[in-house]
C-alpha cells in the first residue's frame, strides 16, 4: 500500500523529480515500517522517519523555490506560501506525535500514515505539477 512514484508525477524538470522520488521513498519507508511491525512504528523509528523527512523536505523546497526564480516561474510566490504551509503542517503533526497527542504507537502510526501520505500528494499533485512547461534553468 500507500505511494509510488508515477510517470503522471513527473513535473518535467530532472532535479526535482528526483527529489520527489526521495521524498515518495521517505514515506514508503514508515509506510513499509508500519505494516511490517503489525500497524505501528515504535517511537525512536518514528523518530528517525520524521526528523529526516523535515530536514529533506526543507532542503526540497528550498531547492525548488531557487529553481524557479532562475526559471522566472511566474507561480513562484504562490509556491513559496505553500511550501511554508506544508512545512507548518509537519512541524505541527510531528509536535503532535511527540506531545503524546496522538494516543498509542497504533493509532499514532494509523493518524501519522494518513497525514503524510496526503501531505505529500498535496504538494507534488496539488502545488508542483503547475510546473509542468516552467521548463529548466537557463
Ligand atoms: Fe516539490
Amino acid at each position: 500500500m500507500g505511494i509510488t512514484w508515477r510517470q503522471q508525477m513527473s513535473v518535467g524538470i530532472k532535479e526535482i523529480d528526483d527529489d520527489h522520488r526521495q521524498l515518495i521513498a521517505i514515506i514508503s519507508d514508515f509506510n513499509f515500517a508500519a505494516e511490517s511491525r503489525s500497524g505501528q512504528i515504535d517511537e525512536g523509528n518514528m523518530r528517525v522517519i520524521l526528523s529526516k523527512l523535515q530536514r529533506y523536505a526543507r532542503e526540497h523546497f528550498d531547492r525548488e523555490e531557487k529553481l524557479q526564480l532562475a526559471c522566472n516561474y511566474p507561480g513562484h510566490a504562490e509556491n513559496k506560501k505553500q511550501h511554508e504551509l506544508l512545512t507548518r503542517q509537519l512541524d505541527d503533526f510531528t509536535r503532535l506525535y511527540t506531545d503524546g497527542k496522538l494516543g498509542s504507537a497504533k493509532s499514532a502510526t494509523i493518524l501519522m500514515s494518513k497525514f503524510l501520505n496526503r501531505w505529500l500528494v498535496d504538494h507534488i499533485l496539488k502545488v508542483d505539477l503547475k510546473m509542468r512547461g516552467m521548463g529548466g534553468p537557463g
